[in-house]
């Protein structure tokens, strides 16, 4: 193999920058040029790509965002199949092996690519830490700790002024990074799109932490929570009228309004929102961000195509691409542990 191409599909998340500086490393040490396709699949079928080499990327380690760019464009979603349009690039760009590192949408194409014989190798990175078939993703320990660090600080200023905060993390399908971000950073309660809570059950612990003499409390709720009675939000939510968007309140905002209503309790709502995505990664996610992009390299140099670097327990391995759709829901045990102090 002479040639690999690298891409960044899906959102962006803090550790992409290490991967990509990984791959490069470890594919020049085999004499292997590096091509970097500019945001996703996107660059891919306009072509956007050109070599990247040691010096290109020797100090985007610790830098947030990818230099590739990002995009969520999905070139075999169905209706718009431009998969022999993809096809097609990879050959006029002369390259004989891909390393996608992407969330679970970006690895399913990539998997889809591979049944029609791209020899691909996929790495699991979005900070939702949601991909099938590895313990772990990149971008994930950053997000918690950015979470985690909101929580701290909301503390504080609930503490002084006695009310209740609603913060909202990211998540849409799963609660990976609000409860681990609710536990570091010591919350009372946490809503999740894996476990049903109500209204009434929130409502029912916090004036139960009030009657216990607890005058502040901090709820962390994830974007896509299960609230029986509030609609779920869309997977990717639709670019309609600004009436209708405005109308649209977040889960969270929603949360703290009915807190506030049905308690009088004082509270406020923070959206951390993108904050989650952006910044230096942590320790751990360079780290781990470097252990992937080289597994990949050498699963590409030793021919293991349609496979996705992994984490099992500390292990790095090799498992099937198609793992990653099948998605993989926060554990049980976290939400325990988390909720164990509330
Ligand atoms: O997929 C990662 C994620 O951060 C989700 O948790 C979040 O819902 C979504 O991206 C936001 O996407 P966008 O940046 O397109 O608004």
């Amino acid at each position: 193999m002479s040639q690999l191409g690298v891409l960044t599909a899906g959102a962006d998340c803090p550790g992409l920058n290490a991967v990509i500086r990984a791959v490069v490393g470890r594919a020049a040490l085999s004499d292997c040029t590096t091509v970097g396709i500019m945001n996703g699949w996107a660059g891919l079928l306009s072509l956007d790509a050109h070599v990247v080499n040691e010096t290109t990327v020797r100090d985007i380690l610790p830098l947030g965002g990818t230099v590739l760019g990002a995009g969520r464009l999905n070139p075999v979603r169905e209706g718009d199949d431009r998969l022999p349009e993809a096809l097609a690039a990879l050959d006029t760009l002369k390259i004989d092996g891909l390393i996608v590192i992407g969330d679970i949408d970006g690895l399913t194409v990539a998997h889809t690519m591979a049944k029609r014989g791209v020899r691909v190798v996929g790495v699991p990175g979005t900070m939702d830490n949601d991909v099938g078939g590895t313990d772990y993703c990149i971008g994930y320990d950053s997000a918690v700790s950015t979470v985690a660090d909101a929580v701290d600080k909301l503390q504080t200023t609930a503490s002084a002024h006695h009310r209740v905060m609603v913060v909202e993390a990211m998540g849409r399908g799963a609660g990976w990074v609000a409860l681990a971000g609710a536990l570091c950073g010591s919350a009372h309660m946490v809503l999740v799109p894996e476990i049903e809570s109500s209204i009434d059950d929130v409502v029912r612990r916090l004036r139960a932490r009030h009657d216990a003499g607890h005058d502040f409390t901090i709820v962390v709720v994830a974007e896509g929570a299960a609230v029986a009675g509030l609609p779920r939000p869309a997977e990717e939510q639709p670019r309609t009228t600004l009436a209708a968007r405005m109308a649209r309140p977040s889960v969270g905002e929603i949360i703290a309004l009915e807190i506030e209503e049905r308690t009088g309790y004082e509270t406020r709502v923070t959206v951390l929102g993108h904050l989650q995505r952006g910044g230096s990664p942590t320790v751990y996610d360079r780290m781990m961000a470097t252990r992937f992009g080289v597994a990949a390299v050498e699963l590409a140099l030793d021919g293991q195509w349609d496979r996705m670097v992994a984490l099992k327990g500390n292990r790095t391995l090799a498992v099937p691409l198609a793992e990653a759709r099948k998605g993989r829901p926060a554990d049980p045990a976290l939400y325990e542990l988390a909720t164990l102090f509330g």
